[in-house]
């Protein structure tokens, strides 16, 4: 699904199929030279991280293992309050491993910012995080983000893996909903 399909529902265009692709082939190099001769496990974030996920492991030249992580913060409406429950597990023991957590957007960064804690706790050797958007205005932790994409404001963004109840995640950009779609 292209943003002009959707155009009614979009207050703007934020990034391009051509935009994220570029810059995913950027990070990946920075991934391939900082992990060259290591065997990597890329944990993803259901669902948002799927198309982030997908074009990363295919951009990187190294050998990566992947695996998939659900969680669900509990708190009311949009809000995350950073407690976390696990919703699907990794069926990968992280004992010694290196792991690079690959997610599409951090918000107020207490879902990350918990993730890594709970993924160090079981003796990763080393944990990182590669995120396609980061919402500075919107921390409320702050989280060490190795591998970043694109620094936006703290708008309401969809496409590319992004929802809004659940819609829109199958499109091949990246853009700012119309308030009058949530507002309804
Ligand atoms: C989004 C995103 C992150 C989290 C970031 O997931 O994929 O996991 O929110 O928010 P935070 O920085 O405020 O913790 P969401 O809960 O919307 O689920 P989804 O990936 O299934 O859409």
């Amino acid at each position: 699904m292209e943003l002009t399909d959707i155009a009614d529902d979009l207050a703007a265009t934020l990034y391009t199929e051509q935009q994220i692709q570029d810059k995913i082939e950027e990070l990946a190099k920075r991934i391939d030279a900082d992990y060259a001769g290591e065997k990597l496990l890329l944990v993803g974030v259901l669902k948002g991280a799927v198309m982030v996920m997908a074009d990363l492991a295919r951009a990187l030249t190294l050998p990566i293992e992947m695996d998939w992580m659900a969680v669900s913060s509990y708190g009311s409406g949009t809000q995350s309050s950073g407690v976390v429950r696990i919703l699907k597990d990794l069926d990968t023991d992280l004992t010694g491993r290196k792991v690079l957590i690959v997610e599409d957007i951090i918000d107020s960064g207490l879902t990350l910012s918990w993730l890594r804690a709970n993924l160090s706790s079981r003796g990763a050797e080393s944990v990182e995080i590669c995120a396609l958007l980061r919402k500075p205005d919107a921390a409320k932790v702050v989280v060490d983000v190795k591998y970043a994409g694109f620094e936006i404001a703290n708008e309401f963004v969809i496409g590319y893996g992004l929802d809004y109840a659940d819609k829109y995640r199958n499109l091949r950009g990246i853009g700012v909903l119309a308030p009058h779609i949530y507002a309804s």
